[in-house]
């Protein structure tokens, strides 16, 4: 007889690494954490659907999100696959920060992410002098995922980082959230964190990094240029086409929460050094 698992199917994510203890140095500290429910449960992840409220229960309907392995490529002397387990395993652990979460929509969360440093990724995978961006793809399996059924987007759904952005001490890889392994709607089991940029540049349920020569196309910025850019930098002066970027409305704080929007979601300190001289107008 087959025995139970443990870990229920809504956490069927990587296992490896927990518990975790928090890095001092995002412990949160004057930021008011979203509830857990929230965070698990007002998602956007497109290859489900597009309704926030449904993403829950389509991601876990058998989606299998446990074996995962990953495939790092591209211009690096160390081209590896890797099970998430046995990856979070090879990079020495994961730990807990809390990161502010900013979406281009005009919302915003707290949240606890478990994962590594990005860096740290980047050591074991040694790039060679002639890369310079990180190009990372999830999966397509439009019979897990009904909404690929649906050309909303041209699947799979790609993101980017140029070098200086990916090797940043912010940028991270979770594989959990809130002390435990990633729920299936929250990008089980590997998603990017990038706090300073808008939501959809943390790319969900991972299957492949490829560092590249030239800048690589993202999915939003493919589907509207005009609207989304390859930075997508939080940035309260420059608003969206069709809505102002001045303040966001705080999820779980209740109906009319709303506060003001920082310039790289308060990580200035962290990143602005990255973006000197850059127009931050053009480079939207
Ligand atoms: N990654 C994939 N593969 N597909 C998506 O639709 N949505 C993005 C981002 N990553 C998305 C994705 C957007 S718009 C946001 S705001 C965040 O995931 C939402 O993450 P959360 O549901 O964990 O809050």
């Amino acid at each position: 007889m087959a025995m139970p698992s443990l870990i229920p199917q809504a956490l069927a994510g990587a296992t490896a690494g927990f518990p975790v203890k928090v890095n001092p140095k995002f412990d949160g500290s004057g930021l008011d954490l979203t509830s857990y429910k929230y965070v698990t449960s007002y998602n956007n992840f497109y290859e489900f659907t597009t309704d926030k409220g449904g993403v829950k229960e389509l991601a876990n309907q058998g989606w299998k999100t446990d074996p995962w392995t990953i495939k790092i490529g591209g211009l690096v002397e160390n081209p590896f696959k890797a099970d998430v387990n046995e990856l979070v395993k090879k990079l020495g652990g994961i730990e807990e920060r809390i990161y502010r979460f900013r979406c281009v929509e005009a919302w915003s969360m707290v949240v606890p992410w478990d994962g590594f440093p990005l860096r740290k990724l980047i050591e074991l995978a040694k790039p060679k002098s002639s890369a310079r961006f990180l190009k990372f793809t999830t999966f397509v399996d439009p019979k897990s995922a009904p909404g690929q059924k649906r050309r909303t987007i041209d699947w799979p759904y790609v993101e980017a980082l140029n070098m200086a952005e990916a090797t940043n001490d912010l940028a991270f890889v979770a594989t959990g959230v809130y002390g435990k392994p990633l729920p299936n709607q929250n990008g089980a089991p590997i998603r990017l964190v990038v706090p300073w940029k808008y939501g959809f540049k943390s790319i969900k349920s991972i299957v492949k990094i490829e560092f590249t020569s030239k800048r690589p196309v993202n999915t939003w910025q493919q589907l509207a240029p005009e609207e989304y850019g390859f930075y997508a930098n939080v940035n309260p002066e420059v608003d969206h086409p069709r809505w102002s970027q001045a303040s966001e409305r705080i999820i779980g704080g209740g109906f009319s929460a709303r506060q003001p929007t920082l310039l790289f979601n308060g990580y200035e300190k962290e990143v602005g050094h990255i973006y000197k001289g850059v127009n931050l107008r053009l480079l939207y």
